[in-house]
């Protein structure tokens, strides 16, 4: 079978790194036409730095990178240093990029892209706050429907919220954006916290990342080790959850991932619940359903993926 043609909407984010390196690791299977930036975990200018730094350490400098929204629609941006250090890559020493940020802005180039590619052979992988994807629905309505599928991370049910009680942080740094999204019609499968949360860098793991000796299994140890801290300190957890990583590597093993077929609304109006993704898991309204919900994974399969693909690198 082809490559799936791609587009990563991202904002690195050490496990948006791992997510990007997996997918440009796995040229058989998909085929990244671009990597766009957005303001989330870092500032925008950041976050279009970081994209360009991990392509480097993936040694694709070829692979464009657009620079998208610097906030969110209708908020001020909410940023997460506190996880991901004042960087958003904190943990290994990466240089600096040297490869270019393209000139056009990620909005146009995702437009662009679906309008010159076939319809529904482009699929758009948000691992950020949906405000670049929301933009593009915005300004370009006819490319809704040209869209293959979207696959993002975002979200939670049972897991509930990790920034507030009640919500994801993708989704509650833009909630107007997300509820575009989830309204559009575009096919979407939800990578949320419920089964991110199952991701988890075990030292184990993390081991066999650094003993595979290369410049990328380094960065991803160190990136991992960093980023545990928060989530072994909030969770008790075993390691850092790579929650953007559930988006890539179902492009290529969707036989590791389970899930619901389910209405999925976002709350935008109260402000103790603001973001929260309203998933009807058990069936208890007659809304339509407008997304495969993931809620379990094969975390043993889902780390050999990754660690043989990075081995690639
Ligand atoms: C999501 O928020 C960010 O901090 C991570 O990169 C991930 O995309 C998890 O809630
Ligand atoms: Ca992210």
């Amino acid at each position: 079978m082809a490559a799936r043609k791609i587009i990563i909407d991202t904002d690195p984010g050490q496990d948006d790194a791992v997510a990007i390196l997996l997918a440009l690791a796995s040229p058989e299977d998909v085929d990244v036409l671009g990597i766009t930036a957005v303001a989330g975990n870092v500032p925008l200018d950041l976050t279009a730095k970081n994209a360009r730094i991990v392509c480097e350490l993936a040694g694709k400098p070829d692979v464009p990178v657009f620079a998208g929204c610097d906030r969110p629609l209708r908020r001020d941006l909410v940023t997460a240093e506190h996880v991901h250090g004042k960087t958003g890559l904190d943990g290994p020493d990466l240089p600096d990029p040297t490869m270019p940020l393209q000139v056009q802005h990620a909005v146009d180039f995702i437009i662009d892209t679906l309008r010159n590619h076939d319809a529904g052979t482009v699929t758009l992988c948000p691992l950020g706050p949906l405000t670049n994807i929301a933009t593009v629905f915005q300004k370009a309505p006819d490319v809704v429907d040209r869209v293959q599928e979207i696959v993002l991370m975002g979200g939670a049910y049972f897991e509930v919220g990790n920034i507030t009680p009640a919500a994801e942080f993708n989704i509650y740094v833009d909630p107007e954006a997300a509820d575009i999204v989830f309204k559009s019609g575009a096919p979407i499968v939800v990578m949320p916290l419920d089964v991110t949360h199952k991701a988890l860098v075990t030292k184990t793991r993390n081991d066999a990342f650094r003993a595979l000796g290369t410049g990328a299994g380094t960065a991803v140890a160190e990136m991992t080790d960093f980023f545990e801290r928060f989530d072994k300190e909030k969770y008790g957890s075993a390691g850092a959850p790579l929650h953007d990583p559930c988006v890539t590597a179902y492009l290529i093993r969707p036989d590791l991932f389970s899930g619901r077929h389910i209405n999925v609304e976002i709350e935008t109006t109260s402000e103790l619940t603001m973001g929260m993704t309203v998933a009807d898991w058990w069936g208890v309204t007659d809304r339509p359903a407008n997304a495969l919900f993931i809620g379990d994974l094969d975390a043993d399969g889902f780390f050999d993926l990754l660690t043989q693909r990075l081995a690639r690198l």
